[in-house]
C-alpha cells in the first residue's frame, strides 16, 4: 500500500467532499450504513462518485484495463457470436449495459458491418453520466457510419427488445454488502466513522435490511468462524428486469467470478474485495474516496439461479478464454496483416484475454436465452456449467 501513488491536492479535495457527504449520512442513520450503501456513494453519488466524476478510469491511462481497452479482437469475436443470433432474430438490436469508454460498441459494430449484419439499433444504458458523454464524442468521431442508429437510454427500454443484451465487467460493479461469521451467527458488516476514519462496525441483527439472504447463505453453506465475505443482493431482481427488457434473444455477461462453491470456497476466507487506483490493486475501500475503483466478484450460481427464476434458460457458461477461442479469436488474428510491431503487440493482447492467470479464466461467461432456441458457438467445447 505503501507504494500507491499519491493523488494531486485537487483530486484530495474532490474525495474529501465525498467522505463528508458519506459521512452525513453516517449521522442521519445514527449509526453505520451497509457497506452497500457505503459502495454506492463511493461509485456512483452524483458527481463525486468514482463513476459519476471526471477522472479517466479504463485504460492505461486510468487505473484498470478491461477487455475491450486490451484489443479489438474481444468485440470481434463477440460480433462472431451476435451474428447467428441476429440472423435467427431476422435482424434485432442490441443493448449493452455500462458501455465505458464506447471502444467495445466501435469495435463490435464495425464487424458486424464486415458481417453485412448491423443491429437496428445499437441501445447503451450507461448509469455515469460522465462516461455517457465520453462515449457520445468518441462514438460520434469513430463511428460515423453507424452513429444514427445508437441511442443512448436512462433506464431499460419499455418497448422489450428482440436481439442481444451484453454487459462487461458491470456486475462487479454493483454495491455489495459485507458479512462475517462471528459466533456462529452471519452477521452483516458495515460502515462507520470514528476519529476521524471511516472504520468497519457491525451492524445490529434487528437493523439489518439482509437478514434472510444472509441465512440463507449460511444454511448452504455452513462457513466457518472467522469468514469473511460478501453478497450482492441486487443480482436477482436485476437479471428480472433483463429479462423484463427482452422479447426474444440472448442475454450475454462477462465478469471476473466463479460457481457458488467456488466463490465461498473455505480458503477464500477474505473476500473478493479489490480496489483499483492507477494500476494498482488494494483491499481498503476506505483510501482515496471517489478516486479509485471498488469491485468483488460474481457469484454466478446466484445469476443462474436468478435467471431460472425469471424462466430464462441458460444458453451456457464458460470462461473468457473458452468463449473467445470457439468465436474464433486465432482465426481472426491470423487474417489481419500486421508489422512486426503490431503482431507482437496483438499476441500480448491475446494472451491477456486467455492465459488462465489473466482473464482467461478469470472471467466467465454466462449466456441466457429467452424464447430463442439455437446452441450458441462461444460454448461449444469447455461448456462449464456443472461448476454452478
Ligand atoms: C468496470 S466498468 C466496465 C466498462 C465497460 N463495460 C468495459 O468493459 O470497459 C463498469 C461500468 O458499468 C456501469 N454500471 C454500473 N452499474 C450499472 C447498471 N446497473 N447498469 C448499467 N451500467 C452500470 C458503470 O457506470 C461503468 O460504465
Amino acid at each position: 500500500m505503501s507504494t500507491l501513488p499519491t493523488p494531486s491536492a485537487d483530486a484530495l479535495e474532490h474525495s474529501q467532499t465525498l467522505s463528508n457527504l458519506i459521512r452525513e449520512k453516517i449521522t442521519k442513520n445514527q449509526g453505520a450504513i451497509s457497506f452497500a450503501d457505503f459502495m454506492e456513494l463511493a461509485l456512483y453519488a452524483p458527481g463525486l462518485g468514482y463513476y459519476s466524476a471526471g477522472s479517466q478510469k479504463l485504460g492505461a491511462s486510468g487505473d484498470f484495463i478491461t477487455a475491450p481497452e486490451i484489443s479489438p479482437l474481444f468485440a470481434r469475436c463477440i460480433a462472431h457470436q451476435c451474428h447467428p443470433i441476429l440472423t435467427a432474430l431476422d435482424h434485432g438490436s442490441i443493448l449493452e449495459l455500462g458501455a465505458g469508454t464506447g471502444k467495445f460498441a466501435r469495435d463490435l459494430l464495425q464487424e458486424l458491418s464486415h458481417l453485412n449484419c448491423l443491429p437496428e439499433n445499437y441501445f447503451i444504458l450507461e448509469v455515469s453520466a460522465e462516461l455517457r458523454e465520453r462515449q457520445k464524442i468518441f462514438l460520434k468521431k469513430e463511428c460515423i457510419d453507424f452513429f444514427e442508429r445508437i441511442v443512448w437510454l436512462d433506464k431499460l427500454p419499455h418497448k422489450k427488445i428482440n436481439g442481444i443484451i451484453f454487459a462487461n465487467e458491470v456486475m462487479d460493479a454493483m454495491p455489495i454488502h459485507f458479512f462475517q461469521i462471528i459466533k456462529n451467527k452471519i452477521i452483516e458488516r458495515g460502515v462507520d466513522f470514528e476519529n476521524d476514519h471511516f472504520v468497519w462496525k457491525i451492524i445490529p441483527e434487528d437493523k439489518t435490511k439482509i437478514h434472510d439472504q444472509l441465512t440463507t447463505l449460511q444454511n448452504e453453506l455452513h462457513l466457518q468462524e472467522g469468514y469473511i465475505s460478501e453478497i450482492n443482493t441486487l443480482l436477482p431482481s436485476w437479471i428480472k428486469s433483463l429479462e423484463n427488457a427482452l422479447n426474444k434473444g440472448v442475454i450475454l455477461l462477462f465478469d471476473y467470478g466463479f460457481g457458488r462453491a467456488e466463490y465461498y470456497h473455505p480458503d477464500r476466507n477474505m473476500g473478493t474485495l479489490m480496489c483499483h487506483y492507477q494500476h494498482h490493486r488494494h483491499s481498503d475501500p476506505f483510501l482515496f474516496l471517489g478516486l479509485q475503483d471498488i469491485t468483488a466478484h460474481v457469484d454466478f450460481t446466484t445469476v443462474a439461479e436468478s435467471a431460472v427464476n425469471a424462466n430464462l434458460q441458460i444458453g451456457g457458461y464458460t470462461t473468457q478464454a473458452a468463449f473467445l477461442l470457439n468465436c474464433g479469436i486465432l482465426k481472426l488474428a491470423e487474417q489481419q496483416t500486421l508489422s512486426d510491431v503490431e503482431h507482437y503487440k496483438q499476441n500480448q493482447a491475446i494472451k491477456l484475454l486467455t492465459l488462465p492467470s489473466q482473464m482467461g479464466e478469470l472471467i466467465k461467461v454466462i449466456a441466457l436465452k429467452k424464447n430463442i432456441d439455437m446452441p450458441l458457438k462461444g460454448f461449444a467445447e469447455h461448456d462449464r456449467r456443472r461448476d454452478l
